[in-house]
């Protein structure tokens, strides 16, 4: 089974973790920029779709390739955030994504915190209402890194291996 990588990105972290994760992974691959992907026709394929979480959504290029992606289609969805892993805000976007492709079938999915750049921070910190987010994200600096990417390919494999 091939694997395609699809990923949106604002600032460059979802599509590190993609590349990454593509670079390392054996096999058939291909990736692609949401804004890109040739075609949709993903026969004998699992699709991994990465997208950033903005303002407590998902990033709306991805939700509107991934609201289009034909019936069946193998999924693997990855989400990076500057909020904490595990916490409610993440779940609450997965479940948005969900919603968006209860018509393929989704195998699983991982999330990785991604750094925010210290010009968004402060500018953010500064506005009237900053967001809930926003003091988790100092802990997102470095991120993804080695163990975002590892852990992503793990479940890439998982997946592979139960095709
Ligand atoms: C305008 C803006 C809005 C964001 N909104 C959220 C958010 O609601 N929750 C969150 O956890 N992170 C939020 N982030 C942080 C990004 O999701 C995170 O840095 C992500 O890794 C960016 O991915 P990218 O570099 O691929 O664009 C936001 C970042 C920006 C710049």
């Amino acid at each position: 089974m091939k694997t395609v990588f699809v990923y949106s990105t604002r600032s460059g972290n979802t599509k590190k973790l993609a590349e990454d994760a593509c670079q390392i992974l054996e096999g058939e691959k291909a990736l692609f920029s949401v804004t890109e992907v040739p075609l949709h026709e993903f026969a004998d394929t699992l699709v991994v779709v990465g997208f950033p979480i903005m303002a407590g959504r998902v990033e709306p290029r991805a939700a509107r390739f991934l609201a289009n992606l034909p019936e069946k289609t193998r999924l693997v969805l990855f989400v990076t955030h500057g909020s904490k892993r595990d916490t409610s805000l993440v779940a609450q976007v997965i479940a948005q994504a969900e919603a968006l492709v209860s018509q393929v079938d989704l195998v699983g999915y991982c999330t990785s915190q991604g750094e925010v750049s210290s010009r968004v921070l402060d500018k953010l910190a500064k506005s009237s209402r900053p967001p809930s987010w926003l003091k988790e994200a100092v802990t997102a600096q470095g991120h993804p890194d080695f163990e975002d990417v590892s852990r992503l390919v793990t479940l890439i494999k998982s997946c592979l291996l139960c095709a």
